[in-house]
């Protein structure tokens, strides 16, 4: 009788395959189904571990904001970036927009500026013969007064030049009350929530400029001493994940630089610049890398250009760009820019680590 159970016992066993230890344990606890295939288990597996992930993450979240709420008070911490950014105490920015001959261009750029929290005063650099009618000043003021939200209203000044120069965007400006200067080419805009995510890389880094179009240099040839340096645009800057300058088209930088600009910098560099009618946003990341000795920092967002594009994102002046370089570094003895492959991303919006 005996021997017949432990017969059927040791089928019972051999049918559901090799007797193992462990999986008579696994029965024995109900987790392992005879008939349920690995893949189900792994994903079962799986499922279990992500929604142990997910809870471990919210109660973290919740953890954060819980801690913050009680202690930012009295830290000073503020999570809220936008009334950070916005809080007059901190500065906003001054944003210093480059018009050139494009007048009636000029209302979109003044009205979505003027409605990004950040923005303290809006400087029109006007460069023509005639000065802007008061009639449209007064179009302009209505506008940014429209289209700001926030309790202090941005005023909108023109710097006048009368003769067309580039070396007027850099130009010294009376009653700045910011240091963050966002110099912008006045057909670019770039969205407010990106404007304000550089502005507070900026204020990690306040003497370098941060901005959203890298450029880079690389070393071409070296004879008898003397080395020859290549301008990289978008395409070189892709490829290779390297940039040492950002353009002042979109850019923030302190407002030092431009008393420097126009004070302190050899003026044949100046005269280069009113002469060949170009280069000037290579010569304000030439002086502010020689300033510093730091690589510039580059922001990912999304800029817009509006209105056709003017000669100067034209490609094909490669040449020219090269020539600027080299001319700038002969004038310098040196090469002032310094590389680097940091990009400033917004920890919020990306998913992936
Ligand atoms: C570069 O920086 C050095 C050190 O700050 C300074 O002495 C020099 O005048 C600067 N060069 C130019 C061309 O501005």
């Amino acid at each position: 009788m005996s021997t017949t159970i432990i017969a059927i016992r040791d089928a019972a066993l051999t049918a559901g395959g090799e007797y193992s230890p462990a999986k008579q344990k696994a029965a024995n606890k109900g987790i392992y189904n005879g008939r349920s295939p690995l893949l189900h288990r792994r994903i079962k597996q799986l499922l279990g571990g992500l929604k142990f992930k997910l809870l471990f993450c919210l109660s973290l979240i919740c953890l954060v904001f819980w801690f913050s709420s009680k202690i930012g008070p009295f830290m000073g911490w503020n999570l809220d970036l936008p009334s950070s950014v916005s809080n007059p105490s901190r500065g906003g920015y001054t944003v210093l927009i480059n018009t050139w001959k494009r007048n009636s261009l000029l209302k979109q750029p003044v009205a979505h500026y003027a409605s990004c929290g950040g923005t303290d005063a809006i400087h029109v650099v006007w460069s023509e013969s005639e000065p802007p009618s008061d009639q449209f000043k007064a179009y302009l003021n209505n506008i940014v007064s429209e289209k700001s939200q926030a309790a202090h209203k941005p005023n909108i000044r023109f710097d006048l030049n009368e003769e067309d120069n580039l070396n007027n965007r850099f130009k010294p400006i009376a009653d700045l009350r910011t240091d963050a200067i966002f110099s912008v080419d006045g057909d670019v805009i770039v969205p407010c929530h990106t404007l304000d995510f550089a502005f507070t890389v900026w204020r990690s880094a306040p003497l370098t400029m941060v901005g959203f179009v890298p450029r880079m240099h690389w070393l071409d040839e070296e004879k008898n001493g003397m080395a020859r340096y290549k301008y990289g645009g978008w395409w070189s800057v892709w490829l290779m994940g390297t940039y040492s300058m950002v353009l002042s088209k979109a850019a923030f930088f302190h407002k030092n630089y431009i008393e420097l600009y126009t004070n302190k910098m050899p003026s044949s560099i100046r005269d280069y610049v009113t002469r060949e009618r170009n280069c000037e946003d290579m010569a304000m990341s030439l002086l502010v890398a020689n300033a510093t000795g730091t690589p510039p920092i580059w922001v990912k967002g999304k800029i817009y250009e509006i209105g056709s594009s003017g000669i100067r994102s034209l490609n094909g002046h490669s040449d020219e760009q090269n020539k600027c370089l080299n001319d700038f570094v002969a004038l310098y003895g040196t090469m002032p820019l310094v590389s680097a492959n940091v990009k400033a991303v917004e920890a919020r919006n990306e998913w992936f680590w």
